[in-house]
């Protein structure tokens, strides 16, 4: 038993309170397993936005079946649930989902481990109850108390508080950690995650004292030694950014932070087909990750990037990072 233990630890049978978020359009199965191996949650992320979904679909099993053999623990899945011009749901949502529920069909082991999905971006409503049917633990992220109500009462079982500073894809409104975090665990009575921002011990510490059960990372995770199937310049950027080098551009879906480079400061002047954007947008993404041009493609990272400054290792990150923040709050609380 981990030292800090709390009903979200309960639920998903996990040591300590820390997740490693959802990276995608990026491979993630070695770094999800080497977190969850380290006592915390690992994410398999989703690969993209293919034209051909059912390759994107088998990539994703493939994926999901790389982090099951690394690991013996549970783990998540992540699936952003897009959303057209119309609100209109992108079809890859659903050949996701379906990819997730045919690999625990076909692998019991694999649906033990796999015991959590994470939604994110659009509404969860339509897929909740699909969700706890197949006996998955529903996670949602929101950037906003009204959609974190909207998402309790749609029955998800836990939510994610994201707050403006966190990398990625953000809110649509730019409300930070500090400000969403304790108006949602007001609002809701499930276990709430802090995402955006959180680093260590003392922001695992502050997120606990906003309310929430527990923090759910992705820059922090991105600059780690076992996040191998990254580039090195990649991570080599989150290690050199300074402060104030983090800027919110318009992303696939809203606004996304990333580092400013060249790659930002052409977007900001951008015109023309949007659909031709979108592709040079996910391309660029893409050879940042893979091929390390950290100058011409968007790096995606949050505002703590200005804020982190070594490689760390998850083996050693996230158990230290509970012990930390119980050392911290044993040192707030009275005699
Ligand atoms: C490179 C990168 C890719 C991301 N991709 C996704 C994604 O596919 N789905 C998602 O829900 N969030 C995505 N996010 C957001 C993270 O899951 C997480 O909420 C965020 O990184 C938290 O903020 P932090 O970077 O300050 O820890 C991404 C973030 C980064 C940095």
């Amino acid at each position: 038993m981990g030292p800090i233990t709390n009903r979200y630890t309960d639920l998903v049978d996990i040591e300590h309170p820390i997740v490693q978020e959802g990276l995608g359009p990026f491979r993630t199965s070695k770094l999800a397993a080497a977190v969850s191996e380290a006592g915390g949650l690992g994410t398999v992320s989703m690969p993209g936005f293919p034209q051909d979904l059912a390759a994107g679909a088998r990539t994703f099993r493939e994926h999901i079946e790389e982090c099951a053999s690394m690991t013996g623990r549970h783990f998540a899945v992540n699936i952003p649930i897009g959303v057209d011009a119309n609100g209109d749901v992108l079809p890859f949502t659903d050949a996701y989902l379906d990819a997730v529920l045919d690999a625990r069909r076909a692998d019991e082991g694999l649906a033990r481990q796999l015991n959590v999905l994470t939604t994110s971006a659009g509404f969860p409503g339509r897929y909740v109850r699909r969700v706890r049917d197949e006996g998955l633990i529903h996670q949602h992220k929101v950037g906003s108390t009204r959609q974190a109500v909207k998402a309790q009462e749609a029955g998800v079982d836990v939510v994610i508080a994201a707050g403006y500073e966190m990398g990625g894809h953000a809110p649509a409104k730019a409300v930070h950690t500090f400000v969403l975090t304790p108006s949602v665990t007001e609002a809701v009575d499930v276990p709430v995650l802090l995402t955006g921002g959180a680093r260590d011990g003392r922001t695992l510490a502050a997120a606990l004292c906003l309310g929430a059960e527990g923090v759910a990372m992705g820059t922090r995770f991105v600059a780690s030694a076992e996040n191998s199937d990254w580039h090195p310049a990649y991570r080599q950027a989150i290690l050199d950014a300074a402060e104030g080098d983090d800027v919110a551009f318009d992303g696939v879906y809203g606004p996304c932070r990333g580092l400013r480079n060249a790659a930002s400061a052409k977007l900001s002047e951008a015109h023309g087909d949007p659909v031709e954007l979108t592709r040079w947008k996910i391309e660029s993404m893409r050879r940042a990750q893979t091929e390390g041009d950290v100058d011409g493609g968007l790096v995606l990272a949050g505002q703590v990037a200005g804020a982190i400054t070594d490689l760390v290792s998850v083996r050693e990150l996230v158990p230290g990072m509970a012990e930390e923040a119980a050392q911290v709050l044993r040192k707030l609380s009275p005699r």
